[in-house]
C-alpha cells in the first residue's frame, strides 16, 4: 500500500472537512479525529514498521507535512470562529444609544434643612458666629444657669427626657443651654455674637404641632451697652431678609425667665400682608419667635459682670418657621420618612 499517497489523500479529506467545521462543537470532534495523539494523521505512523527502510524517512517527512499543514488549517479555523463568537457578543450587548435615558431621581433638601440654612446664612452676613450645641446637656446648662431653679414651675413647661439612671443628664429641651455654655467658656470675658440651631427634646405627646423633637436657632448677643433698641433692630432685619422686604415686626411682652424684659416677636403676615387671614388667624401677625435682654442673674451666673455688660437673646422655631412658609399642615411629616413629603420642594 502506498502509505505515502494515503498521507495525501487523508491530509485533504481533513482539509476539505474543515470547510463544514463552523462552530465550537464541531472544531472539537474535528481535532479528535484529525489531529489528537489518537487521531487518523497521527495514526499513520503505526505503519512505520511495515515501510522499507529506504521510505521510512519519505514516509516520517510526508506524514509531519501533512500533519502541519492541518494544524495550521484547524488554527486558522479556530481564531476565525473566536472572532466570530467575539462579533456576536458584541452585537448582543450593543447599547442603544437611541433609547431615552433612565430618568435617577434627585435628591431634594428637606424644608427643614433650608430654614436652618437660610436663617443661618442671614446672621453669617451680620457677623454672627455659629455655635455647634450638645444635644445631651446637664441640669445645669439646660435650666440652673439660666434662671430655671429646681422648683420653678416652666419646668413643667418643658418636660424633660432623663437619661436612665442619671438625674443629672437630660437631652437639651431648649438650645438655649448653649448661651451658658458660650459665656461660661468665653475667657476672657468679652463680647458674643452666635447662633446656634440644634434639636431640642420635650416630653409632648406628637400631634400635628407638638412633636418631642424639633429644632430652634437660639441667638445670643452679648456686649457693653447692648439695649432693647439693638435687638429690635436685629430681628426686625432678620424678619425682613427671611420674610420680605415689606414685613414688620411687633414685640409683645412675655415671660422666659432667662430673659428679662422678655418678649413674643409676631412678624406682619407674610401671606396677606397684615389683612387678616386663614394663616395669621386673621390678626395679620404671626408669632415667630421669643426673645429679650439677657437677665443679670443669668450673666452674673455664667461670669459677665451685669454691671458692665449687657445681652439678648432669641430662640427661633425652625419647624414653626417652616410650616408657615411653606404651607406644611403637620409637624410629623418633618420626620415621618415620607419621600412624597419632599416632592414639591424640588428646584426651591
Ligand atoms: N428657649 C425658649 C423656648 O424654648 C425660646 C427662647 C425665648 C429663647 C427667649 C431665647 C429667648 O433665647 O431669649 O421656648
Amino acid at each position: 500500500m502506498d502509505y505515502i499517497a494515503e498521507c495525501e489523500t487523508l491530509k485533504n479529506k481533513a482539509l476539505e472537512q474543515l470547510e463544514t467545521v463552523a462552530d465550537d462543537i464541531t472544531l472539537a470532534a474535528f481535532f479528535a479525529e484529525f489531529l489528537a495523539k489518537k487521531g487518523s494523521i497521527s495514526s499513520l505512523m503505526n505503519h512505520m514498521r511495515e515501510i522499507a527502510p529506504t521510505d521510512k524517512a519519505a514516509f516520517g517527512a510526508a506524514v509531519n507535512g501533512a500533519r502541519k499543514i492541518v494544524d495550521e488549517a484547524y488554527q486558522e479555523k479556530k481564531a476565525a470562529i473566536e472572532a466570530k463568537k467575539l462579533d456576536q457578543k458584541l452585537a448582543a450587548e450593543a447599547i442603544d444609544i437611541t433609547l431615552p435615558g433612565r430618568k435617577e431621581p434627585i435628591g431634594k433638601k428637606n424644608p427643614y434643612y433650608e430654614v436652618i440654612d437660610e436663617v443661618t446664612s442671614i446672621f453669617l452676613t451680620m457677623g454672627y458666629e455659629v455655635a455647634e450645641g450638645r444635644d445631651v446637656e446637664t441640669d445645669l446648662f439646660n435650666f440652673e444657669l439660666l434662671n430655671v431653679p429646681k422648683d420653678h414651675p416652666s419646668r413643667d413647661m418643658q418636660d424633660t427626657f432623663y437619661i436612665e439612671g442619671d438625674d443629672d443628664l437630660l437631652l437639651r429641651t431648649q438650645t438655649s443651654a448653649a448661651q451658658a455654655h458660650a459665656m461660661l467658656e468665653k475667657n476672657p470675658k468679652g463680647p458674643i455674637k452666635l447662633i446656634c440651631p440644634g434639636k431640642a427634646y420635650r416630653r409632648d405627646d406628637d400631634d400635628m404641632t407638638h412633636s418631642h423633637q424639633f429644632a430652634q436657632i437660639e441667638g445670643l448677643v452679648i456686649d457693653k451697652n447692648i439695649s432693647m433698641a439693638h435687638l429690635k433692630a436685629t430681628l426686625e432685619l432678620f424678619a425682613k431678609k427671611m420674610f420680605g422686604e415689606k414685613r414688620e415686626i411687633r414685640l409683645r411682652s412675655s415671660y422666659f425667665p432667662f430673659t428679662e424684659p422678655s418678649v413674643e416677636v409676631d412678624v406682619s403676615c407674610f401671606n396677606c400682608g397684615g389683612k387678616g387671614c386663614a394663616m395669621c388667624k386673621g390678626t395679620g401677625w404671626i408669632e415667630i419667635l421669643g426673645a429679650g435682654m439677657v437677665n443679670p442673674k443669668v450673666l452674673k451666673a455664667c461670669g459677665y459682670d451685669p454691671d458692665e455688660w449687657t445681652g439678648f437673646a432669641f430662640g427661633v422655631g425652625v419647624e414653626r418657621v417652616a410650616m408657615l412658609r411653606y404651607g406644611i399642615d403637620d409637624i410629623r411629616r418633618f420626620y415621618a420618612n415620607d419621600i412624597r413629603f419632599l416632592e414639591p420642594f424640588a428646584g426651591k
